[in-house]
Formats: structure tokens, sequence, C-alpha cells
């Protein structure tokens, strides 16, 4: 069997959700959107639910795999419904529902909802994706209480820049938001992973934590709360070739890699047909046999090299981290030229092997 491998560690999951709340003090909905970030939805909002406060997807695709489950939590759509019959299916799984545009209040307005439906009202404060623009703020949030379709409105914005400690941006963002909001009695949601791990000042009754619970920091630099993490996944194979070469000998794909010195070069059983970035270059860091080492040459579809040569304990059969506890996947990510989201979503193709639930 081929030993490509991703391991998931569901008590790692549990902890780095615990610390989205206990820095916060807020209730917190899980980000499960695309598959949890590549770890499995299902499996992670079954790990979780016991404790969690719901679970925020992409869509009601989404929303209805974590049903069909079991899972009975609060689901969140965070992109609200693309179409207006979803809405019957929203009603009938208790689905929470963003409003980000003013043709979806009109929906609400119009549908026949047999059962009034949760909303989490979205402010455009700054972003400039989706949302409200803040002059129709105030008269969206009239507009759905007077429908009648509405059990609960909850306040909503996102962040642009909240991953940039040092910038203005989200300060600007969190002032359209109150200004917006202004003698609206209802709960607040703001804080993505960056703001939860970075800007303690900002309020929020409800945090919205995506990548910081598979344990990867959104930071650049280092972060206190950040560094408490446990890394969820790590992707992990099996050198299945040895090559000793002299010096002047290329290596892989493009020959982009010239030994310069005589060198021991492990094959590995991953490529970019796992989700292993093809733009990874030389020097990014692998643990071979419990040693960092680095990715030498191009990364192939199934395969990648490294580099043996100080490792001498490590031969045919060692085992490499690609990604893990040891080599976290941020700095793959930043080797690769991404962010540890892409590289997360990115994994295909490997088995998942569970633990810790
Ligand atoms: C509206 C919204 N809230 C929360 C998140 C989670 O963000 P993060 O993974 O940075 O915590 C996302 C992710 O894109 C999002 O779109």
């Amino acid at each position: 069997m081929r030993p490509a491998r991703a391991l998931i560690d569901l008590q790692a999951l549990r902890h780095n959700y615990r610390i989205a709340r206990e820095v916060t003090g807020a209730r917190a909905l899980a980000v499960i959107k695309a598959d949890a970030y590549g770890h499995g939805a299902v499996r992670c909002a079954q790990a979780l639910e016991a404790e969690a406060d719901g679970f925020a997807v992409a869509c009601i695709e989404e929303a209805l795999e974590l049903r069909a489950a079991g899972i009975r939590a609060p689901v969140l759509l965070l992109e609200g419904f693309f179409e207006t019959d979803e809405l019957s299916l929203i009603v009938e799984h208790d689905f929470w529902c963003v409003v980000h545009s003013l043709w979806q209040l009109e929906a609400i307005e119009k549908a026949p909802l047999s059962k009034p439906i949760t909303v989490w009202l979205k402010l455009d404060s700054g972003m400039h994706r989706v949302g409200l623009h803040p002059k129709d703020y105030q008269s969206a949030y009239q507009r759905l209480l007077a429908s009648g379709k509405v059990a609960k409105i909850v306040l909503m914005s996102h962040f642009a820049r909240a991953d940039e400690l040092n910038c203005q941006a989200s300060a600007e963002q969190v002032a359209v938001f109150e200004a917006a909001r202004q003698g609206l009695a209802a709960e607040v949601s703001l804080r993505n992973s960056p703001a939860v791990l970075g800007w303690p000042q900002i309020p929020s009754d409800w945090v919205r934590p995506g990548i910081m619970l598979y344990g990867a920091t959104p930071f650049e630099e280092a972060n206190a709360v950040a560094s408490r993490l446990q890394p969820v996944m790590t992707l992990e194979s099996k050198v299945i070739s040895v090559r000793e070469l002299p010096a002047g000998e290329p290596i892989g794909y493009g020959a982009k890699f010239i030994t310069q010195k005589p060198m021991r070069v492990g094959v590995v059983a991953m490529g970019y047909a796992d989700g292993y970035p093809r733009l990874a270059p030389t020097g990014t860091p692998v643990l071979v046999a419990g040693q960092r080492s680095q990715l030498i040459g191009r990364v192939s579809m199934d395969m990648l090299c490294v580099d043996l040569t100080d490792i001498p304990q490590a031969g045919l059969g060692s085992t490499v981290e690609l990604w893990g506890k040891n080599i976290l996947a941020s700095d793959v990510a930043m080797a690769a030229g991404t962010i540890p989201y892409q590289i997360f979503c990115n994994l295909r193709r490997v088995p998942m092997l569970y633990s810790g639930s």
C-alpha cells in the first residue's frame, strides 16, 4: 500500500477550539467549511459537537452533509442562500443564515416560511467582498424584524486584514461596524482566527475561528496565543528509493537541482496530486527519520526528493513528515508562496486516519 497518509488528531482540534473560547470568553462557531479546511467536516463536527456552540459552513450542501451525519448543533451558512428555494431547507433543518445582500433580504420578505429563521446580518465594514452597505444596515435590520420571518438577528462583519497586527484597517472596520449598528440591541460577531488570536480588544458575543482550530497560525510573525495551538494534521509518507549521487548530477524534472557535492537522495511517495504544493522550492523543510532536512528539486505528481546526506540513519522505509507537529504547515506554505489555508484545502488522494475521537 502506498505509504502517504494524513493523520488527524481530533484531541488537538478540541484543544484549539477551547483556546478560541478561553481567550475571548465568547461563544464560538467552529468554521468547518471546505470539508473542515481539508480535515474532514463530519469527523471534525462529531469530535466537537459535545462542546461546540455551533458550526459554520459556506453553503447549504455542506450543511446538509452535517445533518445527514446526525449533527444536530446549530449550523450557520456563511454565504446564506444562493437561490431562494433553499429557504425551505433552511427552515426544515434549522440552519442559521447569513444575509449579505439586499436580494436575500427581499427573498426572505417574500418567502412563505413556515417558521421564523435565525439571520446573521452581514455588514460590509470595509472588505468590500459581501455584506450590506452601512447606509442600508439599519433599515435592513428593521425590515427583517417587520417581516415576521425572523426569530433572531445577529450582527456580523468580517475582517480583511486582521492577520496584519500593526495595521489600522481592522480598527477602522470596527469603527464602521459600531457606527452602523448604533442603537440595535443584538448580539455581534466579528472575529475570525487572526482577530481571536491577535485583537483581544474587539468585542464579540460570537467568534468564528477557522484556521486556528486546525492548529495553524494566520500570522507571519510569532504570536503568544498562536504558539499554544496544536497542529491537527500530520501529512506523512515514506522513503521509497535512495540514490547515492556524485557532484554535478541533476535531480528531477527540469534539472532544477544539481548536486554540488556527493549526496544521498531519498525519493518520497508524495506529490502535487496529493496536494503537496508543486511550487515548494528546494530548501522547503521536511522531517526525515526524526531529523529536519529539506526538499530538493521539483515536486512531481506522485513523488518528491529529500536530502538524506546528513541523516545516516535514514534510508528505505524511513518516515517523512511533510507537515504536522514538527514541520509547521505555515512554514511549508510560506516557502511555497501560499498560506496554510490553501495547503490544507488542497489535500486529496491520501487516506485520512483519525485519532482522539
Ligand atoms: C465569514 C467568515 N468568518 C470566519 C471565517 C474563518 O476565518 P479563519 O479561518 O481566518 O479563522 C471565514 C473564513 O474565510 C469567513 O469567511
